[in-house]
């Protein structure tokens, strides 16, 4: 069977809003938002959005409905063989009480690419931006206001057809689901132990590595628990062939600082083009640091840091922002980062200098931010 995976033309999709009514009251909400330690991915808002894509059908009956759970034939591709693609973003409240989101349009794209590499339909860039737009003019007052905080949304989208056989779905769905969030780790941006993986990895060449796809993060999954009980708060990957080469952490790119100005960062196919990662590394040009995106070995970074050379490393990701690492521990060496203050640190200054586009306290000079409340 010839499925097409191009976008459709796209012509604009008529919206249906369901209200919830069991949608929390301003004081439920509030109390909710306001209850110490948001943490990350721990309550949800009232609606989610739901568009339904079928072969002959194409992307139709877009949606607004409250949020539940989804009905699923137990023989629905996705649970037997994973066809699902993922993204993250957030929507983040200024001081004058307006909402916006960070290159949304990077993360469409994105969801495209990992669309094509699952060969699930790819969602229209419009289509993607409406979807986040409808769910932020029913739950906009969703969006936190306290330092920091973010509403994080989750758009996916999954193999809903009911069929055994291995072929890509002719019944998909795309939801967006929402989520206030704090920091994700629970330190905040204190620096955080990083777990090296000798045993497993994430992905390979001409795998799925680079798309947002939940198998990548079942893979990473018995290495966060290992690196759980040995006191790290993340996973860091090494390539599959020759496992020396930096990857990436469970859920982050990780980037490194030298003395002479330069950020170093892998270069690989079987990684997640991250949208923090390229915008860090703007502004880190912006301010005259040479950005090195290449192969780069595990011992570099040891030696690195024996030399003096390499002063910082952080991870970046949309999630965990930007946070320094203190060190990497493995079952046979670590690398203790050097001590700096915070004042010091470029990880912390490049942070503040992107939280500060993203909350409109600082020009937003590149163009980046897009609003969804209006
Ligand atoms: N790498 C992985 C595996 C991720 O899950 C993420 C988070 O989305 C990133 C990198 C960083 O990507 P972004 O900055 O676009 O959130
Ligand atoms: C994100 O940052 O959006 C991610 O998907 C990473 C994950 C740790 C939640």
């Amino acid at each position: 069977m010839a499925i097409n995976l191009l976008p459709m033309a796209t012509q604009s999709l008529l919206w249906q809003v369901i209200r919830n009514d069991a949608a929390k009251t301003d004081e439920e909400r509030q109390e909710l938002l306001n209850s110490g330690e948001l943490g990350f991915g721990k309550i949800f808002t009232d609606h989610m959005v739901d568009i339904c894509w079928s072969e002959r059908g194409g992307w139709h009956r877009p949606r607004v409905q409250p949020y539940g759970p989804i009905a699923l034939d137990p023989a629905a591709a996705v649970l037997h063989y994973a066809q699902e693609v993922f993204e993250g973003l957030k929507a983040y409240r200024h001081a004058d009480g307006s909402i916006w989101t960070f290159r949304p349009e990077q993360n469409a794209a994105r969801m495209q690419r990992s669309a094509r590499r699952l060969a699930l339909p790819e969602l229209p860039t419009e289509y993607f931006l409406e979807s986040i737009k409808q769910l932020i003019a029913v739950d906009g007052a969703w969006v936190p206001t306290a330092p920091e905080t973010s509403l994080y949304l989750r758009p996916f989208m999954f193999a809903k057809e009911a069929f055994l056989g291995v072929r890509p779905a002719a019944k998909v769905n795309y939801y967006v689901i929402a989520s206030p969030a704090g920091a994700y780790f629970t330190g905040g941006v204190a620096p955080v132990s990083i777990w090296l993986s000798t045993t497993y990895t994430r992905a390979g060449h001409g795998g799925m590595g680079s798309a947002k796809t939940g198998g990548n993060y079942a893979a990473s999954l018995v290495a966060q628990q290992e690196a759980y009980e040995n006191g790290c708060a993340q996973v860091l990957f090494l390539d599959a062939q020759e496992g020396k080469y930096l990857e990436e952490l469970g859920g982050m790119n990780v980037v490194l600082v030298t003395r002479d100005k330069r950020l170093i960062t892998p270069d690989s196919d079987s990684i997640l083009e991250g949208i923090t990662l390229d915008s860090v590394l703007r502004l880190a040009r912006d301010r005259g640091y040479t950005v090195e995106q290449r192969p780069v070995t595990i011992d570099e970074w040891r030696q690195g840091v024996d030399s003096g050379d390499i002063i910082e490393a952080f991870a970046c990701g949309t999630a965990a922002v930007i946070t320094p690492i203190s060190e990497i521990k493995s079952a046979e060496f670590g690398i203790w980062m050097p001590e700096i203050d915070a004042s010091d640190r470029v990880a912390l200054s490049l942070r503040d200098e992107l939280t500060g586009i993203q909350y409109g306290r600082i020009e937003d000079r590149h163009g980046w931010l897009t609003r969804l409340d209006a």
